[in-house]
């Protein structure tokens, strides 16, 4: 199976083309990625009409770069594999328009992924792991433990009460003036400083369940911000480095508790894989192989450059739907809506409104 995957549901115009088979690994033919950092930078964060209308302006060329670096035209493809939600609506709509438009053009299966699944799936893109597997998926929207059985199988086990994981860095990153993206630029910082210097709270930990929250974490960076005004840029290095322990920290908490929990589910051999932008932190995953090993389990994780939105995980997703048999024909094709919400335990058809 050969499919084009594409991505547009943030901030970056992704296309990519995916040859393989299932469980995997696959083979990315081609994956390119054109990030609209700096025409967000100035903002401080994505501004959803700029991207919705550099989607419009690039998804074509992005498309056209996807199939020619991977030397295949749409003759070759099996399905056209595209971001369908969750995300920035304008961004879904041009995505999703513009792959409806190239499969009935082409006459080809129309595949619909959720974001977030493609960013569940992307390690049997790399690994070929086999289902059953624990996920930590922790990226700019989305903070969840996860069973993930099949392409369309989730169980979600816990999920954040507040802010995403993701978002908790970039507003960091805004309150230590280290601008944007946030993530990678808390990193940075974070390397160089004392994780002692602040001692910050880790909300939830220890307590029962396996939700996530991260919204009081964020209130205590900006109290002792304010503290220490002015900080100096040794001050937001250590700042950065507590925030970064403590995030950590909550992670392997909840992630040891859901691997205690779930264990006996997952065969002989259970594996765990951390996915979606935040897993890109090297001082994270460290500390996850390490909760890993001390519960028993494999530790998988794509590379930090298929952590990030990226359009080989939507390619892979799709072609794991094409494999199950759900490639849409043409009638089918014209009736799928972009959604802004769509949790991944939730089927297509299913209610809008609930909070992914
Ligand atoms: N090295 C890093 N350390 C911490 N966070 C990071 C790092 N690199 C990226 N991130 C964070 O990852 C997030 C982006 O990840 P991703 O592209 O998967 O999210 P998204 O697509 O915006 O959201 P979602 O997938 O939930 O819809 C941002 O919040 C960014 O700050
Ligand atoms: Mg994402």
């Amino acid at each position: 199976m050969i499919v084009l995957g594409i991505e547009t549901s943030c901030d970056e115009t992704a296309a990519a083309v995916v040859a393989g088979g299932v469980p995997g690994p696959g083979r990315i033919l081609s994956n390119v990625v054109a990030s609209q950092t700096a025409e967000h930078a100035p903002f401080g964060g994505v501004v959803p009409e700029i991207a919705a209308r550099a989607h419009a302006s690039l998804v074509d060329g992005v498309t056209r770069q996807a199939l020619s670096d991977a030397g295949v035209g749409l003759d070759r493809l099996s399905g056209i594999a595209v971001t369908a939600g969750p995300g920035l609506i304008g961004g879904v709509v041009v995505g999703l328009l513009f792959a409806k438009g190239l499969a009935l053009a082409s006459g080809l299966p129309l595949l619909p992924v959720n974001h977030l699944a493609a960013h569940a799936l992307t390690v049997r893109l790399t690994d070929g792991v086999a289902f059953p597997y624990l996920l930590l998926l922790i990226s700019g929207g989305h903070c969840q433990l996860i069973i993930v059985s099949g392409p369309s199988e989730y169980e979600r086990l816990g999920t954040t009460i507040d802010d995403a994981a993701g978002e908790a860095f970039d507003k960091t990153a805004k309150l230590l003036g280290l601008g944007y993206p946030g993530g990678p630029r808390v990193e940075t910082a974070a390397r160089s400083g004392d994780p002692f210097r602040f001692s910050l709270p880790r909300p939830l930990l220890d307590s029962p369940g396996l939700d996530f929250s991260f919204s009081g974490l964020k209130t205590a960076v900006r109290r002792a911000a304010e503290l220490a005004a002015p900080l100096s840029d040794p001050g937001v290095r250590d700042l950065a480095a507590a925030f970064q322990l403590a995030v950590t920290d909550i992670l392997v908490n909840r992630t040891r508790r859901a691997m205690a929990a779930v264990r006996g589910r997952l065969g002989p051999t259970p594996a765990f894989v951390v996915a979606g932008g935040v897993a890109a932190n090297q001082a994270l995953r460290t500390a996850l192989v390490e909760a890993a090993s001390l519960e028993g389990f494999s530790f998988l994780a794509p590379p930090p450059s298929l952590c990030t939105d990226n359009g080989a995980m939507v390619a892979w997703a799709g072609l794991e739907l094409f494999a199950a048999g759900q490639g849409l024909g043409a009638d089918e094709q014209l009736k799928v809506s972009p959604r802004a919400r769509w949790p991944l335990d939730m089927r297509f058809a299913g209610v809008p409104g609930a909070k992914a």
